[in-house]
C-alpha cells in the first residue's frame, strides 16, 4: 500500500490564480555557478522542490555554506571554503537529479578534480552525456569511467577551446560554459543552445565578472578570466510550470491566471495555444508608488467555450516549441475536434505517456515518422515520437502511474478534466518541478485528495 497517491475527482474547471517563481532549469544552474565565486552569492524567488534540494545538498558536501535569505525562497551561497567530498556522500544524490554533471567545471577549477555521481533525471529516452564529456576533454580534463560514477581531473588547468555541439544541447552549453568562464584563453563554442535559461545563466556570469558574448548562428565566445565573484540575481520565471497550468486551463475549461508568467519567454507557446483556440491576456507589472499600490504581472489563460481546434506541432530547441509544453498540451488536444498532429524532435521516447491517455479514452497513435515536418534525427532509428490526436475525446477516469515529471502534469491535468474519480500514483515525482503544486491545485478549485 502506497501514499504516494493523489484521488482526484475529475471534470471541475480549474479557476482561480496561482504564482510560479524562478524556473527550475535556470535555478539549479544558478546554484552551481556560485561555486564559481569567490565572495557569496544571493538568488532570489528559489522554489522548493526536489531539485534544488538535491543541489543544495551537493553544494553543502563541498563546503558551500547554504543558507536562507531574509525574503521567502531567497538563498545565500557562501564558498569561501571548498573542499573535496568523499565519493560515499557524494553518491547518496545518484541517480535524484541531472544537474550533478554541471558541477565538473567548477570544481574541477576550485579543487583540480570533481567525482560525479550516477546521473537521474527523468527517463525519456538514453539522454546521453557524450557531449559534456567531449568538451571537457577539448578543455584539458581527463575523465575516467568507473561502476560508482565519474573521476575528473585537470593535470595542467583547463584551457580554452574552439568546440561545435552536434546538437544545441541545453546542458552542454552550460557545461561549457561553467568551464569557460575561467578557463585560460579563449573559448568559442558553435551549434550552442540559446534558451532563455541559458541567456539568464550567462546574465549570472556576467554579473560575476565573466566576459561572455552571444553572437548570432548560436556561436558563444567566453573569454576566460582568473578570479569570479558572487552574484545577487532575481531568475527568470518557470515558463514550463506556466504553460503546464495554462494547458490545465484548457483541459478542464477553466480559467487561471499565472503570477510571473512572462511573455517574451513564451511566445511560442501563446501562439499555439491562440491557434487551439484557447484566449490569454498579458498584464504587465507596474512598480507601486504614491496612491497606486502597483501590480504583479502575469498570463491570465482561459477556455472561451465551443470547440477548440486541432493544430500541427513540431517540439524544438529555442525559439521553438519546448519539448517540456508537449506533454500538458496534449491533454487539451484531445479536447480539440479534428488531428492534431506532435512531432516530437528533441527526445527519442516522449510519448510513452500517451498510453495511460489512450486507456482514459483519448484517441492517440503513435508513429515512427516525422509527421507533419521536417525530417529529424529520430526518423530513420525506429523511435515512436510522432502523435496523431483524434478528437475530440470523452476521458473517463482511470487508476494512473506517474512515468516521469512532465507526463505526470500531463497525467494530473487528464484526470482532472475526465469524468469520475481517478487515483494518480507516484505523483511525489511532480515534487521536482512544480512547487507546492498540491496547495496550488486546491487554489484553482479542483478536488484532489491523499486517501
Ligand atoms: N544529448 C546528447 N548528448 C549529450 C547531451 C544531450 O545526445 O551529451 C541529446 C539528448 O539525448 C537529447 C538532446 O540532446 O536528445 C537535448 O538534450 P539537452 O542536453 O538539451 O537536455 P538537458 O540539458 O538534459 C534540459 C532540461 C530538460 C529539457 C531539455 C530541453 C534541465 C535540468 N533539463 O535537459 O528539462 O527538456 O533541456 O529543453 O535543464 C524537465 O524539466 O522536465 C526536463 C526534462
Amino acid at each position: 500500500m502506497t501514499d504516494d497517491v493523489l484521488v482526484v475527482h475529475g471534470g471541475t474547471p480549474l479557476e482561480g490564480r496561482i504564482r510560479v517563481r524562478g524556473a527550475k532549469n535556470l535555478v539549479s544552474k544558478a546554484m552551481v555557478a556560485a561555486l564559481l565565486g569567490d565572495s557569496p552569492s544571493r538568488l532570489f524567488d528559489v522554489p522548493k522542490i526536489r531539485d534544488v534540494e538535491v543541489v543544495r545538498g551537493l553544494l553543502g558536501l563541498h563546503g558551500v555554506k547554504v543558507t536562507d535569505g531574509a525574503e521567502d525562497g531567497e538563498l545565500v551561497f557562501d564558498p569561501a571554503n571548498v573542499e573535496s567530498a568523499s565519493t560515499d556522500q557524494i553518491n547518496v544524490h545518484a541517480g535524484s537529479s541531472r544537474i550533478p554533471i554541471l558541477f565538473c567545471g567548477p570544481l574541477l577549477h576550485r579543487l583540480g578534480h570533481a567525482f560525479i555521481p550516477d546521473l537521474g533525471g527523468c527517463h525519456i529516452g538514453p539522454r546521453p552525456i557524450d557531449f559534456h564529456l567531449q568538451a571537457l576533454r577539448e578543455f584539458g580534463a581527463t575523465v575516467d569511467k568507473r561502476p560508482e560514477g565519474l573521476h575528473l581531473s585537470a593535470p595542467n588547468g583547463l584551457h580554452g577551446t574552439k568546440f561545435a555541439l552536434p546538437y544545441p544541447s541545453v546542458g552542454a552549453t552550460e557545461q561549457v560554459l561553467l568551464t569557460a568562464v575561467m578557463a585560460e584563453g579563449v573559448t568559442e563554442l558553435r551549434n550552442a543552445a540559446v534558451e532563455p535559461e541559458i541567456i539568464d545563466l550567462i546574465c549570472i556570469l556576467q554579473k560575476m565578472g565573466a566576459i561572455i558574448k552571444v553572437h548570432t548562428d548560436r556561436v558563444i565566445e567566453i573569454q576566460g578570466v582568473p578570479k569570479l565573484h558572487g552574484y545577487t540575481h532575481r531568475p527568470i520565471p518557470d515558463r514550463i510550470e506556466a504553460a503546464s497550468w495554462a494547458a490545465a486551463a484548457l483541459a478542464t475549461r477553466g480559467h487561471v491566471e499565472v503570477l510571473g508568467a512572462q511573455q517574451a519567454d513564451m511566445m511560442t507557446f501563446l501562439n499555439v495555444f491562440r491557434s487551439v483556440g484557447g484566449e490569454y491576456e498579458v498584464t504587465d507589472a507596474r512598480a507601486p508608488k504614491l496612491g497606486d499600490p502597483g501590480q504583479e504581472g502575469g498570463i491570465r489563460f482561459w477556455h472561451p467555450g465551443g470547440e477548440l481546434n486541432a493544430v500541427a506541432l513540431e517540439t524544438d530547441v529555442h525559439p521553438g516549441f519546448m519539448t517540456d509544453w508537449q506533454q500538458p498540451l496534449v491533454v487539451a488536444l484531445t479536447q480539440a475536434r479534428g488531428l492534431s498532429i506532435v512531432h516530437e524532435t528533441v527526445y527519442e521516447q516522449r510519448l510513452g505517456y500517451t498510453e495511460a491517455l489512450n486507456s482514459m479514452g483519448a484517441n492517440i497513435q503513435v508513429y515512427r515518422d516525422c509527421l507533419g515536418g521536417t525530417p529529424c534525427r529520430f526518423g530513420r532509428r525506429n523511435f515512436k515520437h510522432s502523435a496523431v490526436i483524434a478528437g475530440p475525446s470523452k476521458l473517463h477516469a482511470a487508476d494512473l502511474v506517474i512515468p516521469d515529471l512532465r507526463a505526470g502534469f500531463s497525467h494530473l491535468i487528464a484526470a482532472l478534466a475526465a469524468e469520475g474519480t481517478s487515483r494518480v500514483y507516484g505523483v511525489d515525482l511532480i515534487n521536482r518541478g512544480y512547487e507546492d503544486f498540491e496547495a496550488k491545485l486546491a487554489d484553482l478549485g479542483a478536488h484532489a485528495e491523499r486517501p
